[in-house]
């Protein structure tokens, strides 16, 4: 069982690429973050987790959901990051959410995809060629990781030094919870109300009041509302404006039933 979440499509497009490869059903956690469902999960094929990174590691959110539900049926697990190039030590946070859990960590893959973080003033969106050339290379790798998973081989990743692991476990919760904020979004008067944003959301923290959306303080930055904004109406402080939303499905054509999701 192959499961996922993704904030502007890249995780998705992995996932279901994997689980297109492996014969396996594909689950999208969005609905079960958003409803608080935590109904145990059964698969007898091995579970793979794919996540994107957020501050170097899984996002937090996640992991905490994931640490609440039960894993029935067989206990291997692999885990399939896609981040903008830098997986930080989730490698090591992975290991750990599998001893915790009682689950037996083969191993985790990792995919450089395009840099979503518009709301971020160190990250400069990449250039179209830069897009569609790190999508070509992750599809490229993908067909790889399908055979190690139906092989049930160890899957390779970078190693990850004591250091780095030193210095991202106190600094990514930290950060996460001071920085990951919804306080400098607002909606500027393109907006038309149409509430895309808030059922975009995974955590439930946009409300749309007499068709203006408010943000709660629940955020993790996934940057689905300011990227699926259909009017670009949406900004966060002074650093997203005139920058590109990026959204994967932008640049790889999808089914149209899978159009909404992406
Ligand atoms: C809050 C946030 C933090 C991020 N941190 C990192 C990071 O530490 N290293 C990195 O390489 N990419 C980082 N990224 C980029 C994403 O990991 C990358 O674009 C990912 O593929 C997005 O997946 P999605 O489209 O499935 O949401 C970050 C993105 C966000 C939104
Ligand atoms: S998605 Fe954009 S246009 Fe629609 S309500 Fe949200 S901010 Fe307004
Ligand atoms: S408010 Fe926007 S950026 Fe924050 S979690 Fe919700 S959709 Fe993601």
């Amino acid at each position: 069982m192959v499961l996922y979440f993704s904030g502007t499509g890249n995780t998705e497009y992995i996932a279901k690429l994997i689980a297109d490869g492996l014969g396996d059903e594909c689950v999208n956690l969005f609905d079960r973050i958003r409803t608080n469902d935590k109904s145990p999960l059964y698969s007898d094929k091995t579970y793979i987790i794919c996540s994107p990174i957020y501050v170097c590691e899984m996002p937090l959110f996640l992991i905490k959901y994931l640490k609440s539900i039960t894993f029935n049926g067989n206990n291997r697990v692999y885990f399939v990051f896609t981040s903008g190039g830098y997986c930080g030590s989730a490698k090591v946070q992975a290991k750990f959410f599998s001893i915790k859990k009682k689950l037996k960590c083969l191993g985790c893959a990792e995919f450089v995809m395009p840099m979503n973080y518009v709301a971020n003033s160190r990250y400069p969106m990449e250039d179209e060629k830069v897009i569609y050339s790190k999508i070509a290379d992750s599809t490229q790798k993908v067909k790889q990781v399908v055979e190690d998973i139906k092989n049930e081989n160890k899957l390779k990743s970078r190693h990850v030094w004591l250091f780095e692991t030193l210095i991202i476990a106190p600094f990514a919760p930290l950060w996460t919870k001071y920085k990951l904020t919804a306080k400098d979004f607002y909606t500027t008067n393109e907006c038309v109300g149409c509430r895309i944003c808030e059922k975009a959301c995974p955590l439930n923290n946009i409300k749309t009041i007499e068709r203006k959306p408010k943000w709660g303080e629940s955020c993790t930055h996934c940057m689905a509302c300011i990227s699926k904004c259909p009017k670009n109406a949406i900004e966060y402080g002074n650093v997203t404006q005139g920058k590109l939303r990026y959204l994967l499905k932008d640049y790889v054509p999808v089914k149209s039933e899978e159009k909404n999701i992406l």
